[in-house]
């Protein structure tokens, strides 16, 4: 039988979940054993099925019930923001489904009662594409790299900061004017602040600090932040005259003692060798210092709907794996019989 899942929000991420759910639909059913069928879309306003094809009577203004449903299994949110998302994922989990969700402030905030609600019905919240969009990187962290001690986390997780700062030190462009670049490409949102004065980042580097140190007490308010808009000119220039380049950088760092952390966001000048110094335009890459693995960046889109709905598609498979139980290998699903090619063939 397919596993139904339930989306809360369609904008353009949402969107772009539903048309590589159906587009893909042959090769996930393949990859988690059953297949995946999109039951109903949860929208602020009826009327427009935005692109995604699906009938109009998948729509509903009632998420609450939605997310309820004894047929759905698995719950996709993207709505984004505090309420009434943390009310839906509860109920969501309560009811015993599985949820994937790209809310970074959310978890920054409250992600403790989240998993504390999960851990007791026993489902999987996921939220890969909360922090760096297409990155893998928190199953990594929590996951891969279980076994060893992170020291420090440093990350460019803010691609509109990242995209106005490389813009002022490549093309000489103050910030006004790299700001403007940013919103006309669609990177920077009408409302630049939470960008530029540092909260997604923020929002974020919590996410990312909680993970390499397995603790559940760091929330966004944790985190020391200061925005990029004192960045001025001069500053990129001595930055340049040093051998440096100014970057927003996320830090999330143990004590030399090992004893506590520390989470903050702010502008770094950060030595052109660094393999960070490198990543320019909207990319995101974080930087993970530990103490067997040693130094290993993670390098990609850190938005964009395509990119963001690939973290998220992944996370489904993820849980919908967890939730068969699936295959013993380890590697879950089902073969897919793909024949091994001879190389020079194509
Ligand atoms: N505004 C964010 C950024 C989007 O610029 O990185 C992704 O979270």
């Amino acid at each position: 039988m397919a596993m139904k899942v339930a989306l809360l929000g369609c904008g353009v991420v949402g969107a772009e979940v539903v048309r590589l759910v159906n587009e893909q639909s042959t090769e996930l059913s393949a990859r988690i054993g059953t297949s995946l069928e999109i039951g109903g879309i949860a929208v602020r306003r009826l009327g427009r099925t935005r692109g995604t094809g699906l009938a109009p009577e998948l729509f509903t203004t009632d998420a609450m019930s939605l997310v309820t449903r004894p047929d759905i299994d698995l719950v996709v949110e993207v709505i984004g923001g505090i309420e009434p998302a943390r009310s839906l994922i509860l109920a969501a989990v309560k009811s015993g489904k599985s949820v994937v969700t790209a809310n970074k402030a959310l978890l920054a905030e409250d992600g403790a009662t989240i998993h504390a609600a999960a851990r007791e019905t026993g489902v999987d919240v996921y939220y890969e594409a909360s922090v760096a969009g297409a990155i893998p990187l928190l199953r990594p962290l929590r996951d891969s790299l279980a076994g060893d001690r992170v020291h420090r986390v440093l990350g460019i997780v803010n691609g509109t900061t990242n995209f106005i700062l490389d813009r002022m030190d490549t093309q000489g462009a103050g910030f006004a004017e790299s700001l403007e670049e940013a919103q006309s490409l669609g990177y920077a949102e009408a409302d630049p602040t939470a960008d530029v004065e540092g909260f997604d980042a923020a929002a974020k580097a919590a996410i990312l600090a909680r993970l390499a140190f397995h603790t559940q007490r760091v929330t966004a308010a944790d985190v020391h932040r200061e925005g990029i808009t004192d960045v001025s000119a001069g500053d990129i220039a001595s930055a340049k005259a040093m051998g440096c380049v100014v970057k927003m950088l996320a830090i999330c760092q143990r004590s030399e003692a090992g004893d506590s952390i520390g989470v903050r966001v702010h502008p770094v000048m950060l030595p052109r060798e660094h393999p960070l110094a490198t990543v320019n335009e909207a990319y995101n890459a974080v930087f993970v210092e530990a103490e067997s693995a040693g130094k290993l960046m993670f390098y990609g889109a850190g938005a964009g709907g395509t990119p963001t709905a690939s973290a998220i598609l992944g996370d489904l498979v993820a849980v919908a794996r967890n939730r068969l139980a699936a295959t013993s290998v380890g590697e879950g699903g089902h073969d897919t019989g793909l024949p091994v090619h001879e190389v020079g063939q194509t």
